[in-house]
């Protein structure tokens, strides 16, 4: 199956994909956890990306493109992928269509639904894992044991960007760049709605209704 995970900042689209991908065997593709890797271990690609990334803003497309593209070409995603947070504009979405041609056609995008004012206390409360990426939360999703990740024992740490300045500054980038790709998918006729206002159990539950009904 090859997906994509559509969203605002601080929809759940990390969380949610933690579950897809264990379903559906598929590899998790998300840009922003390959650009904070790269951060972090220093890269010309980490350099590049960093100041954009720390002011909110979308690092520019021809990296992301090009990164994405050498990515899917690994063996792993020949049966399929999740990308998360890719493609955030139109840009990247037709870049994308180059990319996988007639024979790799996206199968569906699952359009996970918050409104505005929930986002900045989900991501200003997010804990996230060094090693493996999963994200919790200080309320909505408390690790068992404080500051320790459920699913690997990883040590949390709060991202550069949650902060409450910064997100305002993602969430305008959302509403201006990614949020035309609601509208360019649904002619599509792939669009999945989803909301993503319940639990995060429910929004999954949902989010493989939506898929199976549509196989
Ligand atoms: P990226 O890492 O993709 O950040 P984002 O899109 O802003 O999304 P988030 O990761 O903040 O939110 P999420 O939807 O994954 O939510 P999560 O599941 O963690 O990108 C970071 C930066 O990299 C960008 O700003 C940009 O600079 C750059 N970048 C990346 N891709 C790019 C691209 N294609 N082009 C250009 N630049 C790019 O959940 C959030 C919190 O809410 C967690 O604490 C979680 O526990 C909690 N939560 C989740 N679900 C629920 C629920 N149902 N109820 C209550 N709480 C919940
Ligand atoms: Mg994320
Ligand atoms: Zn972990």
């Amino acid at each position: 199956m090859r997906l994509i995970l559509l969203g605002p900042p601080g929809a759940g689209k990390g969380t949610q994909a933690k579950s897809i991908i264990n379903e559906y065997k598929i590899p998790h593709i998300s840009t922003g956890d390959i650009f904070r890797k790269n951060i972090k271990e220093g890269t010309p690609l980490g350099k590049k990306a960093k100041d954009f990334i720390d002011k909110g803003l979308l690092v520019p497309d021809e990296l992301v493109v090009d990164l994405v593209k050498s990515r899917l070409d690994e063996d792993d995603c020949e049966n399929g992928f999740l990308l998360d947070g890719f493609p955030r504009t139109l840009v990247q979405a037709t870049a994308l269509e180059e990319v996988l041609g007639d024979s790799m056609k996206l199968d569906y995008v699952i359009n996970i639904e918050v409104k505005k004012e929930l986002l900045v206390d989900r991501i200003t409360g997010r804990r996230m894992c060094k090693d493996c990426g999963a994200a919790f939360h200080v309320s909505f999703n408390p690790p068992k044991k404080e500051s320790v990740c459920d699913l690997c024992d990883g040590e949390l740490y709060q991202r550069k960007d949650d902060t409450v300045e910064t997100v305002a500054s993602r969430i305008d980038v959302y509403l201006n760049e990614t949020m035309p790709l609601v509208d360019f998918y649904t002619k599509k006729d792939i669009l999945l709605n989803v909301d993503g206002e319940q639990e995060i159990s429910k929004v999954f539950e949902d989010i493989k209704k939506a898929l199976g009904s549509e196989e």
